[in-house]
C-alpha cells in the first residue's frame, strides 16, 4: 500500500465531515434572535419570488422576448417557491408595530391567519397554473402571469404595509 492509498480513507472522512459540518456552521447564526432570522428569511423568500416573477412578467408584457425554456425555468421555480409553507416565517412578535423599520408585515396576518393562508393558497394555485402553461407560447403565459400577479397584489393589499417606517 503506498502513501496515497493509506491516506485515502482519511481524506474521504475529512471531506465527508466538511460536507456535513459546513452547512451546520453556516446555519447557526447564534448572535441573531430567532425573530430577526424569521424576518430576514421571509423577506428573502419574497425576493426570490420576485427574482423569478420579474422575468415572466416582462415576457408577459412584451418587454422581454418570450423564450419557452427560460419561461419554464422561472415558472417551475415559482411553483416550488409558492409551495413553501410560510407559517414558520411568521412567529409571534414580528409584526410591523413590534418591529418598526424591519418589516412591513401587518398585524392582520396574525389576527386573520386563515385569510392570510387562503391568500397564500390562491398564490400557490396561480403559480402552478403559470408553470402548467409557461412553454405553450407567449399569449398563454401572459394570461396566466397577469392572473397570478393579482394573487400577489391581493395579499400585499391586505397584509403588507406600504412603508417600513
Ligand atoms: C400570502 C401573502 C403574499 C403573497 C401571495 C405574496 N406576498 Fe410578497 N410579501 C408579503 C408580505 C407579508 C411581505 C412583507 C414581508 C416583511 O416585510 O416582513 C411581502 C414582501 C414582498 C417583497 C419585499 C421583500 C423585502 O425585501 O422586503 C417583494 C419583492 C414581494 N413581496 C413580491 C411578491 C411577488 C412578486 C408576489 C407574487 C408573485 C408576492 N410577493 C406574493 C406577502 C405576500
Amino acid at each position: 500500500m503506498n502513501a496515497m492509498q493509506k491516506f485515502r480513507p482519511l481524506c474521504v472522512l475529512a471531506l465527508g465531515l466538511a460536507i456535513v459540518l459546513i452547512p451546520t456552521l453556516a446555519l447557526t447564526d447564534e448572535e441573531k434572535a430567532p425573530e430577526d432570522v424569521a424576518i430576514e428569511h421571509r423577506r428573502a423568500h419574497m425576493q426570490l419570488i420576485w427574482r423569478d416573477f420579474g422575468p415572466v412578467l416582462s415576457m408577459a408584457k412584451g418587454d422581454m422576448e418570450y423564450d419557452a425554456a427560460t419561461a419554464q425555468v422561472h415558472a417551475d421555480n415559482l411553483r416550488a417557491l409558492s409551495s413553501y409553507n410560510p407559517t414558520a416565517l411568521f412567529p409571534a412578535g414580528t409584526a410591523k408595530p413590534d418591529r418598526d423599520g424591519d418589516t412591513r408585515a401587518l398585524p392582520a396576518i396574525w389576527e386573520r391567519l386563515d385569510d392570510f393562508l387562503a391568500a397564500y393558497g390562491n398564490f400557490t394555485t396561480a403559480m402552478a397554473q403559470v408553470a402548467e402553461v409557461a412553454s405553450n407560447g407567449q399569449p398563454e403565459l401572459a394570461a396566466a402571469v397577469f392572473d397570478a400577479g393579482k394573487s400577489c397584489g391581493a395579499c400585499h393589499d391586505d397584509f403588507r404595509a406600504e412603508k417600513f417606517e
